[in-house]
């Protein structure tokens, strides 16, 4: 790391945030019965719930909200976005959506037919569920490094590229739609892939004529890992390593929120196949709107073509990635347990190994974000047991317990990272006297988001 380095912008307009007391805290906590999706954010002081629309655009990001171009067909900021995508990605065709999901919806059916596989390293949450509404089986094929979350690996989100071709001898070409390789990886921790890995992916699908889909939400953070980590891309940009990574792709599903730093917006990426454009377009038209906004308005599209630039910044992505660098420096001092070494976005708590008096069932990742909560005002989230619904009333355990605390890009500074750290070693000196929770309520599906809890006295 050189020897100077600060956030490489200076803060021009201020949000307020406000500190509430532990006795506030509580009952708000309670009256949202210890769900944090059902907490009002004014009741949060640091919130990591996630990185997603989150960020803080810059000025000209704002300017480009005044000059977005309003018109239903033709808009020049659609041009402006499209020829955005060519440049960055060397893609032909690309086509906004509304967010990540919107894309997976739209491109999806062209790709998946009912009774296939979808092969992924990890399927995000919404890509299983789109998967899973055309009727196919999503199958995660990650490294085995993925679940060793104390020794380092320089790409824990890698695709174990020999059990992917094992498993499709096995079950037969015909019967794999897609290959999607998700870049981070955000479900082992944000954890990277190396571009060796993508292309022998890339090299595999092509052997048995399998589409290959990159799902692209944090493609800049992934590229400076390679950079940083993958001998021979030193010296590159992150423009040309994000050139080489999508040419040996055929398409990309992207939510903008993340890595081009807007509040809301996706893409689809065709490299060069038209008829796949043309399908997309066909769906894009009654799913999201017409073909030249695709759910967006125009100041969003906008927004979104300057975005990508500033996404693919290197002294931004040396900063971002450095705070969650140093937030996981400070926890590692304070032996607090994570997935290390710390991945693109978040920092990821290993709440199996903080609260290994709490069982699988009693839901670890979630006491401890809510006694995260209760601490210092921090909302995070459970990436674990308690993310996952019952299957035929018996709750499965999650391989992996996280608290993901996400970072938002552009938006807190150095302090809220001391104090996260200083909450999160306050709360494991006294890890021994915290509660496990019990579902008190839940719907049938993706119960996380509205379930209600209480703590296990
Ligand atoms: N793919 C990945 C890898 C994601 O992380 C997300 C969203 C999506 C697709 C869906 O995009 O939200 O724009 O529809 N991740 C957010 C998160 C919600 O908190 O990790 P979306």
């Amino acid at each position: 790391m050189a020897k100077y380095i600060a956030e490489p912008f200076k803060i021009k307009m201020i949000e307020p945030i406000k500190m509430t007391t532990r006795e506030e805290r509580q009952q708000y906590l309670k009256e949202a019965n210890y769900n944090l999706f059902s907490l009002k954010s004014d009741y949060v002081y640091i919130d990591c719930l996630t990185d997603s629309g989150t960020g803080s655009m810059s000025d000209s990001q704002w300017a480009g909200i005044m000059k977005g171009d309003e018109s239903y067909a033709g808009a020049r900021s659609y041009y402006k976005l499209i020829d955005a995508v060519k440049d960055i990605f060397g893609y032909e065709y690309a086509q906004p959506v509304h967010q990540g999901r919107a894309a997976e919806k739209v491109l999806f059916p062209c790709l998946l037919k009912e009774g296939q596989y979808s092969i992924s390293n990890m399927h995000f949450d919404t890509t299983r569920g789109h998967v899973t509404l055309c009727k196919a089986i999503p199958k995660d094929i990650v490294v085995k490094e993925a679940t060793d979350t104390e020794n380092f690996a320089p790409f824990k989100g890698n695709m174990d590229v020999e059990r992917m071709e094992a498993f499709i001898n096995e079950v037969g070409c015909d019967k794999v739609g897609v290959i999607i390789m998700t870049i981070t990886n955000n479900s082992a921790g944000g954890q990277p892939v190396s571009m060796e890995n993508i292309k022998e992916t890339s090299r595999i699908a092509k052997k048995y004529g399998i589409p290959f889909v990159i799902d692209a939400a944090r493609f800049a953070e992934n590229a400076y890992f390679i950079k940083t980590r993958e001998s021979g891309y030193e010296d590159k940009s992150i423009k040309d390593i994000t050139r080489e990574t999508f040419s040996y792709a055929d398409a990309f599903t992207m939510s903008a929120k993340k890595d081009a730093i807007v509040n809301m917006g996706g893409l689809i990426g065709i490299k060069d196949n038209e008829a796949m454009y043309n399908a997309v377009k066909g769906f894009t038209v009654p799913f999201e709107g017409f073909v030249t906004y695709g759910g967006l308005a125009g100041r969003d599209l906008e927004a979104l073509a300057i975005g990508l630039y500033e996404g693919i910044d290197y002294d931004f992505l040396r900063y971002r990635i450095g705070q969650v660098q140093y937030l996981g420096e400070l926890l590692k001092e304070g032996e607090v347990p994570f997935q290390y070494p710390t991945g693109g976005h978040a920092i990821f708590i290993d709440a199996k190994r903080l609260l290994p008096h709490i069982p699988y069932y009693q839901f670890p990742a979630q006491a401890l974000a809510c006694e995260l909560y209760l601490e210092a005002g921090i909302r995070g989230c459970d990436i674990g047991s308690y993310m996952l619904d019952p299957v035929d009333g018996v709750q499965p355990e999650s391989e992996m317990e996280f608290t993901r605390l996400c970072i938002p890009r552009r938006v807190y500074t150095k302090a809220h990272l001391d104090l996260i750290a200083e909450a999160l070693i306050n709360i494991k000196e006294n890890a021994s006297k915290i509660k496990g929770y019990e579902i008190v309520w839940q719907p049938q599906v993706l119960r996380h988001f509205t379930a209600k809890l209480k703590p296990i006295e």
